[in-house]
């Protein structure tokens, strides 16, 4: 069977867990760059990366691609992709174009024109067009379009894989799923660790870390796009299915939150997550929580002072103080995590950062600090206020 093509988008920071992720889906010609991985596969690869990757946002499948000159050009090229293999005019659709130093001048134009060469595709072959549905397309075309070609892609995965269906409340800032996951492996953790997340809001982390120690897929309680294709293979995607092997046995999780609101998120999106096992919470203030285990690893995204309006820099960094205290005296034995936008945490925390990756959460350029807690480290005066190396 030839081989098709792909390109899974994920965040940016990412890329080489998601590598990862595609070799151990045999997965082939596996290439990171920014922002995502282009790689090869026969359909049960496509099925299994929308089922199981935790980091990539979409799986897209690459239909063609061109050198351009002008929008003709792409509109061509649009019109020369075999859709009527994947889906029919009853379907509706969706075109969505980025662009990297292309000298075309209007995206929305070239979306226009690759909707006109769908349409008259289907028109000239069965006389009927699909619709656009901007919201809930059944099938999703993306260009990609650089100085001087153009990608044409058809969507495989429907909603953005990091929407993985359990999420009830958004909560105040609610990490990305997909960002989460990849909190928790480049954080080293094994599911028989104690796992700690003192500032959960709706849980995102801890879900994440539960669904990956159990084994259940990101994708096991949604839908894809590729379901409703022309070209699902119904007995291959029952096998993927098939072979998903739930492991129920107990971890140590544990969750909490100063906030009533986020507690009660919480425990809304565990009840829909899926996790065979219960997760302890409870609503309790960072600034006193006791480990909840003799050691284990801390992971949390604390509140940037950008993101709520009426915290200032100096409580920002106040808080911090305290709550480093507060981990110096009690959390020896703990590793820690914080993923933050503010470069001065360390220097807040008067601890060195003992590794600082860089990740982006949305828009926001943020880094994930690890601090290894040691036993008298709170007796220490002050230790090496931390200077961002600009990384
Ligand atoms: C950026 S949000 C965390 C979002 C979370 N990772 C998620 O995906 O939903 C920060 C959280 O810290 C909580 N928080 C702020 N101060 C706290 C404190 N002193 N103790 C515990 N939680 C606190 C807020 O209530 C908020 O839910």
């Amino acid at each position: 069977m030839s081989l098709l093509s792909f390109f899974a988008p994920c965040p940016r920071g990412l890329e080489h867990l998601l590598v990862k992720e595609l070799e151990q889906i045999s997965a082939e010609h596996i290439k990171p760059t920014n922002g995502g991985v282009a790689f090869a596969g026969d359909t049960a690869v496509m099925y299994r990366a929308n089922m199981h990757s935790r980091i990539a946002s979409r799986i897209l499948l690459r239909l063609g691609n061109q050198g351009y000159r002008n929008e003709d050009d792409i509109y061509k090229l649009a019109a020369r992709m075999p859709w009527s293999s994947y889906f029919t005019p009853d379907h509706t659709i969706k075109i969505e174009v980025t662009a990297i130093k292309s000298p075309l001048r209007s995206l929305e134009f070239i979306t226009l024109r690759i909707k006109d060469a769908v349409c008259d595709y289907f028109r000239d072959l069965m006389d009927v067009r699909p619709s656009v549905d901007t919201v809930t397309p059944d099938a999703r075309i993306y260009a990609f379009l650089t100085e001087t070609e153009a990608t044409i892609y058809l969507d495989t995965s429907g909603e953005a894989l990091f929407k993985r269906g359990w999420r009830m409340d958004k909560g105040r800032a609610p990490l990305r799923e997909n960002l989460a996951a990849g909190l928790v492996m480049l954080s080293g953790w094994q599911p028989t660790q104690p796992l700690f997340d003192p500032m959960c809001g709706s849980g995102t982390i801890i879900i994440e870390a539960g669904l990956m120690a159990a084994n259940v897929p990101p994708g096991w309680q949604r839908g894809f796009a590729f379901e409703k294709y022309r070209t699902l293979d119904k007995t291959l995607w029952q096998k993927v299915k098939n072979d998903i092997k739930i492991d129920k046995t107990q971890r140590a999780l544990y969750a909490s939150d100063i906030s009533a609101h986020a507690v009660n998120d919480l425990a809304r999106n565990l009840t829909r997550a899926g996790l065979p096992f219960p997760i302890a919470f409870e609503q309790q203030n960072a600034l006193k929580a006791m480990p909840p285990a003799a050691n284990g690893i801390l992971l949390s995204n604390p509140p940037y002072g950008e993101r709520i309006d009426v915290v200032t820099a100096s409580e920002d960094a106040a808080f911090f103080k305290d709550w480093a205290d507060h981990l110096k005296a009690h959390y020896a034995g703990w590793n820690a995590y914080l993923l933050t936008s503010d470069r001065d945490v360390p220097k807040y925390m008067r601890l060195s950062a003992s590794k600082k990756i860089p990740l982006f959460n949305g828009a926001l350029d943020c880094r994930l600090f690890e601090f290894k807690m040691v036993a008298g480290s709170a007796r220490k005066p002050r230790v090496v206020a931390d200077e961002d190396d600009g990384q």
